[in-house]
Parts: C-alpha cells; structure tokens; sequence
C-alpha cells in the first residue's frame, strides 16, 4: 500500500477509535477530512497571556424528549495556562463531558467556551479539527491505540496526518521519554496495560499540545502502573508548561494537582477561581 493511503486508512481508524467513550462526537469524528488535519507545525503555547480555557454560562443537555438530560449547568471555570486541575464528583456528574467540551469535542448548547484564545463555539467542523490537532492531547481511561500498528506507528501516523515534519523521529523520541524505547516495534497486544498506556501518553503529549486532558487515566491500572503513569503525566504537564485537566476518583492524585475543581450534578461545587499559576 502506498504510504499516504496507509495513512489514510490509520486515520480512519484512528479517528473513530479516539472517539470510543465519546459516542455522541462519533459523527463529527468521522467527519474529519484527512486535509484538516494538514496544519502546519503547533506554536503550541501561544504568547498571550491570557487563560488557558475559560468557560462562561456553560449548558448542555443531550438526548431527546423525555430522555433528554440537562448534563451542564452553567459552568463558569477559569483555568490559567500551566495549571494543572484536578477534576473530581460522583460517577455521572458531567466529568468527562466537561472534558469534552474543553477539548472541542462536545459543542454546548449556550455559553462562551475559550480555550487557547479560541473562542470554540464560533468555529465551523473542520476549524474545530484543526484547533485539537493543535492545541489538544487527549488520554482515555481505556488506551484507544490501534491494534493494527506497532507502537511508535500509534504515535507518528498522527503526526505525519497533521504535516510535521520528522514523525518517526520524533515519535521515537517520545516513547524513549516514557521509557519505551525498546519497545517501538511491538504491538498493542504485545504490551501491558501500563505501556499501553504510555504509548497514549507519548502520542498526546507528541504534538506538542498547550492542554492535556486526561480521563481517569489510571482507571484500568493497577497501583504501581497507574502511579509510575502519572508520574509521567506530570513530567509532561512540568517541563513542558502543558496546562493539565485530569478526571480522577482518587483524591490523593486529585490534591497533586494546583487545584480541584468538584461536579455536582452538571454544576460546579467548588472551584477557586485564583488566579492563573505562571500566567
Ligand atoms: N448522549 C446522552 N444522552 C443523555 N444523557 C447522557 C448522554 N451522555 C451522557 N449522559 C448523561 O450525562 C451525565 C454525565 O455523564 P458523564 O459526563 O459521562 O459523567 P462522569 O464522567 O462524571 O461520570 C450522566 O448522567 C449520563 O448518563
Ligand atoms: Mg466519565
């Protein structure tokens, strides 16, 4: 297969893959053309200094007739560039579709979304795609590689869609930095869950992204995987200045962060709104 179909096709699946735990978005994933994705190389941390996502009387319900459900409630949250969030409530409170919403995956159905001083609800389909694919690392809680590519595949095919230049190298680059060096050639199955899960990371954090949103990362790994996982997840958010918003149940992991943000029901219990660290 010529490489540029190749890719195509790894998109396609890529694409779709992504999207697992975010049914209601599949549509719009799959829209997603390949030349969306053709964006010059990120400028990753704009030099404005302005916050990193701010939200303003955010709403969103989803579903229909009666089984339609308010998920958000007027959400007001200001995250400043650098900061690293916890994000914690009950199963159900509206978490990852926050998440969702903050990575341009999820439109809202009122309110003023700002992230990386875009002001998302104004942009069209493809302008979406381009912002995530240049100021957004996303890591599930359940890996979403493809199965069909080896490892540094999982992490270069993405940056060759996006048109950097030096994919393989950089990829290759990225998985040493978590430690995967000796394993760029094996395939998903051939790796545990934690190196999967690094592997995620890597190709997140790869493109040089100025938010990473991560969602219950550590869900499906056991202590010591899931510790040696976030610990990786900070690397990045510190050296890097990436601005970090992570979903988590453990409050110990929550208080690493500069500040817990807590859902209750679609609305925000507590947030300190201080000011931006580094901003
Ligand atoms: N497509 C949908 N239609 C209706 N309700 C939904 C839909 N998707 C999620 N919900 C509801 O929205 C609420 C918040 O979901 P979610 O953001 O996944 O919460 P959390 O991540 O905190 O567990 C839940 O009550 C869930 O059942
Ligand atoms: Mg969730």
């Amino acid at each position: 297969m010529q490489p540029i179909k190749a890719y195509a096709v790894a998109f396609r699946l890529w694409t779709p893959a992504a999207s697992v735990p975010y049914e209601r978005s599949t549509r719009r994933l799959n829209s997603v053309t390949i030349e969306s994705k053709l964006i010059p190389f990120m400028d990753a941390i704009s030099p404005s200094s302005g916050p990193a996502i701010s939200l303003s009387q955010v709403n969103l319900s989803l579903g229909r007739g009666a089984a339609r459900v308010h998920i958000l409630k007027d959400i007001d949250l200001h995250i400043g560039r650098g900061e690293a969030i916890g994000l914690v409530g009950p199963s159900g409170s509206g978490k990852s579709t926050l998440l969702m919403v903050m990575a341009g995956l999820e439109r809202s159905d009122s309110g003023s979304i700002v992230v990386a001083d875009e002001e998302l609800t104004k942009l069209d389909e493809d302008a979406l795609a381009r912002f995530r694919g240049r100021n957004v690392g996303i890591v599930f809680q359940s890996f979403h590689l493809i199965p069909t590519m080896t490892a540094i595949e999982n992490v270069a095919v993405p940056l060759e869609l996006a048109g950097i230049p030096d994919a393989f190298e950089r990829a290759r680059r990225e998985l040493d930095g978590v430690g995967l060096g000796e394993r760029l050639s094996h395939y998903p199955a051939q790796l545990s869950g934690g190196e999967q899960q690094r592997v995620a990371l890597a190709r997140a954090m790869a493109p040089g992204p100025s938010i990473l949103v991560a969602d219950e990362p550590t869900g499906n790994l056991d202590e010591n995987t899931g510790r040696q996982v976030i610990d990786l997840l900070f690397k990045g958010h510190v050296e890097r200045g990436t601005t970090l918003i992570l979903v988590t149940h453990d409050q110990a992991l929550a208080a690493r962060c500069g500040r817990v943000v807590r859902l209750r029901s679609g609305r925000i219990e507590t947030a300190d709104q201080r000011a931006a660290v580094g901003a």
